[in-house]
């Protein structure tokens, strides 16, 4: 782990990357499954297919894979790394995915551990990271969001599995003098957590005489689509409004809306309480529906490479999900232009 010199306070994101679960499958086929139709599901949400790993590909496959494609556009070497983030809600091992995403990626120096917060965990994970940064205690880290929740939703309850869908995406951030973060925050609110949930599973089984235990295991995806749509389009402005009065920054000057991609609607009503134009909102719910961690750093990575993020584009992001959590930042892209 480098130590950073004691000047660089600021964090520049640089780098971005994704990867995608190997399957796609589409509204008409979940219509085959489920009680829906592609007409039902676009007009509620936007998506029209989503994207569903193999049963061989793991989330660490997938996490080292954006991982990967961060570094070399940051042109880093994976040695060079302090610290290797990972936000996901789906670890292949509940003790931690991060340390196998390590040693795919050869990132001997750094320490890796994972961070759980749901739909917020990549937001989360780019704060935390950059704290890191900040104190001069680390130089050089990958952020990456990583999520499989084909694995735990109910594929036979329509209200929620036509949301969900699998990938990947990751960046690149340093420490550095021309600082990129210019504010954040984050918010969460455990009394309301009980509206999306992936519960542990609560049967009781005899373990010896006198004595029972509770055997580990998840139960599917549990939703109150509803409150959910209500929590994000009250709370997403209100987060993102005081984060631009903190930064004495006006919705006039963003470049890009980086929302979470969950449901379109919610991104139009957000852009809308912002005056933001259409063509300025990131999305790509269209082709992966919510991928969780992944949604913000996957569509980051895909307006990065198309072309439309160019380096000194300033973003206003917002992640939210199960916890309830949420949070806010307003980053500027360092990235090759
Ligand atoms: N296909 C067809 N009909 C469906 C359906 C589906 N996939 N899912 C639900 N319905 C039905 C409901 O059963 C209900 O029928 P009823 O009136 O006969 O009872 C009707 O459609 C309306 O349901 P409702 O829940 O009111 O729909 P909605 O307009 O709120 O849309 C969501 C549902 C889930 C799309 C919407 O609430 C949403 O996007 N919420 C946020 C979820 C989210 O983003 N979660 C992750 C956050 S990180």
């Amino acid at each position: 782990m480098a130590g950073a010199s004691p000047h660089s306070r600021g964090v520049a994101l640089i780098g971005s990357g994704s990867a995608q679960a190997a399957q796609v499958i589409s509204n008409n086929q979940l219509g085959l499954r489920v009680d829906t139709s592609d007409e039902w599901i676009q007009s509620r949400t936007g998506i029209s297919t989503r994207r569903v790993s193999s049963p061989d590909q793991r989330l660490s496959d997938l996490a080292s894979d954006a991982g990967r494609s961060a570094l070399a556009m940051a042109g880093w070497s994976a040695e060079s790394l302090d610290l290797v983030l990972l936000a996901t809600s789906t670890p292949d091992d509940l003790f931690g995915t991060a340390p196998a995403v390590q040693a795919a990626l050869g990132a001997t120096n750094a320490v890796a551990f994972d961070l759980t917060a749901a739909c917020s965990g990549f937001l989360f994970s780019l704060v935390t990271a950059a704290q890191y940064l900040r104190t001069g205690s680390m130089r050089r880290a990958l952020v990456i969001g990583a999520d499989q929740l084909s694995r735990f939703v109910d594929w036979d309850d329509r209200r929620s599995c036509v949301l969900f869908g699998d990938g990947a995406g990751a960046v690149a951030i340093e420490a550095a003098d021309d600082d990129g973060l210019l504010g954040f925050l984050l918010r969460s609110d455990g009394s309301r957590g009980g509206v999306l949930n992936l519960p542990a599973l609560d049967s009781d089984e005899v373990l010896a005489a006198d004595a029972r235990h509770r055997q580990g295991g998840y139960r599917p995806i549990e939703m109150n689509g509803q409150e959910v749509y209500k929590f994000a389009v009250r709370e997403v402005p209100a987060v993102l409004q005081d984060l631009l009065e903190r930064c004495a920054v006006g919705p006039e000057s963003i470049d890009w809306l980086l929302l979470h991609q969950a449901n379109q609607r919610i991104l139009d009503a957000v852009a809308d309480r912002f005056a933001i134009p259409r063509p300025k909102v990131l999305s790509n719910l269209a082709h992966y529906g919510n991928t969780s961690a992944a949604t913000i750093p996957l569509v980051l990575d895909e307006a990065v490479r198309d072309g439309r993020v160019r380096s000194g584009h300033l973003l206003a992001s917002s992640g939210f999900g199960a916890g309830l959590s949420w949070g806010a930042a307003l980053f500027r892209w360092q990235g090759p232009a």
